[in-house]
């Protein structure tokens, strides 16, 4: 089968794989009919997230049509369309029976902290992902739903990780009727967070980034009042200014370990590798803050230390709340918005990519080039792309 490959920092192709095989009795084959890649993808392609070996496949973001199962697979059967969260987890350890999936603690060695997601490095559990042709599927009863046949492919791909996790970083931003949320970080996660806090009560929403095409995004999509941070001297004061000096109420962090904005941060991060990554939006979020406020990480950082302004947090009184998202725990209620209209995951679909041109998109999303926000990846399988 045709997979995408990592084949070191900035370096991806297609290269021809072996077609997984069922491993365990509980595993499936998803024959994958879309993919897309996720912000957090390019940590990987970047070269930022430790153990990400040669070889690996990845793609956590996926839909399929089920290929083949194991012989303890009792709820799915060859042909289903399903949708599988980018979570690998068991559903009944300790984690799982508390919701939460994304910490399961049977299906990742270093399971200390995260536990397993497809196509995310060895430091998650090292499972090919769904940017191929071909993917195994392990707790095949736990993890896929069936896709309804009211949703289209586009929607539910988009539901397996970016939607499930920017409605995620508004529901832990434990907003309040009429609270000032702001969302640093316009990418497919700030956008759907955005949107997503009206639906939870916001009396206004402030998004921000220094890409004027995500901004304009963030308008039209979210129907947010938006601010360029390259367009001003200091984005905490600014935040300050629009919030009567208090500060927000809510900051969502959808940036992660990435974060432009600060040279220092930048150069002792991804150039220096001093710190795990530049945690210029964290920090953001903390001082932007109001005393008392809730800061919400969905944003992605590794597990090597970070810069971060824990002081500042602990004297503010700050609640913070973050995790790897944990899909299936989020589905209930987002296809109760998707089905009636309030959320349309496909509307931040810009670019449609055949699995053989990976490596494009890979440099389009990378490079923020021709408006990309969200490509999705079609295979010989697909339908209508
Ligand atoms: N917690 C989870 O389960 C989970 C799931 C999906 C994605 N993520 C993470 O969420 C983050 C966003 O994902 P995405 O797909 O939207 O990525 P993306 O790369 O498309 O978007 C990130 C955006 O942040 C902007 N940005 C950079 N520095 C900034 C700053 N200092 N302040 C404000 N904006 C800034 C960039 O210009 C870009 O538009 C990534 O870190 C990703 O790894 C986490
Ligand atoms: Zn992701
Ligand atoms: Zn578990």
């Amino acid at each position: 089968m045709k997979a995408m490959v990592y084949r070191g920092p900035y370096k991806v192709r297609v290269e021809d794989k072996d077609v997984p095989r069922i491993e365990h009795p509980r595993d499936a084959v998803v024959r994958v009919t879309r993919a897309a890649i996720c912000g957090s993808d390019l940590h990987l392609y970047h070269g930022m997230m430790p153990d990400t070996r040669i070889g690996h496949t990845f793609g956590h973001e996926f839909v399929g049509v089920v290929h083949e199962v194991g012989p303890a697979v009792e709820h799915l059967q060859v042909g289903d369309r399903v949708m599988v969260p980018f979570n690998v987890f068991c559903g009944s350890c300790f984690f799982c029976a508390r919701g939460l999936y994304s910490n399961c603690h049977n299906v990742n060695p270093n399971a200390t902290a995260v536990g397993g997601i497809y196509g995310y490095s060895h430091t998650t559990g090292g499972y090919d992902g769904g940017q191929a042709e071909f993917v195994r599927v392990p707790f095949a009863d736990v993890g896929p739903s069936l896709i309804p046949e009211w949703l289209s492919e586009d929607d539910a791909t988009l539901m397996t990780d970016a939607l499930a996790t920017g409605y995620f970083g508004a529901a832990i931003g434990d907003i309040v009727e009429g609270d000032v949320v702001v969302v640093l970080g316009a990418g497919a996660v700030g956008l759907f967070a955005a949107k997503s806090a009206w639906l939870m009560g916001a009396g206004r929403v402030i998004v921000v980034d220094h890409l004027d095409e995500r901004l304009e995004k963030a308008r039209t999509f979210a129907h947010a009042e938006t601010v360029n941070f390259a367009e001003h001297k200091d984005v905490v004061v600014l935040m300050k200014r629009m919030t009567d000096h208090l500060g927000a109420d809510v900051v969502i962090d959808a940036v992660g370990a990435e974060a432009d904005g600060n040279l220092l941060q930048h150069v002792t991060s991804a150039k220096l590798k001093l710190q795990g990554g530049s945690p210029v939006a964290l920090n953001w979020a903390i001082d932007g803050v109001r005393k008392g406020g809730t800061v919400s990480v969905v944003g992605a950082y590794g597990p090597i230390f970070s810069q971060v302004k824990f002081g500042d947090a602990l004297n503010k009184g700050l609640t913070l709340n973050m995790n790897q998202t944990p899909v299936k725990k989020m589905w209930p209620r987002l296809f109760e918005h998707v089905r009636n209209g309030h959320l349309v995951p496909s509307d931040l679909v810009t670019h449609r990519i055949p699995l053989e041109h990976i490596a494009e998109a890979y440099h389009l999303m990378s490079a923020k080039l021709d408006g990309c926000i969200k490509p999705l990846i079609t295979t010989d399988a697909s339908q209508g792309a």
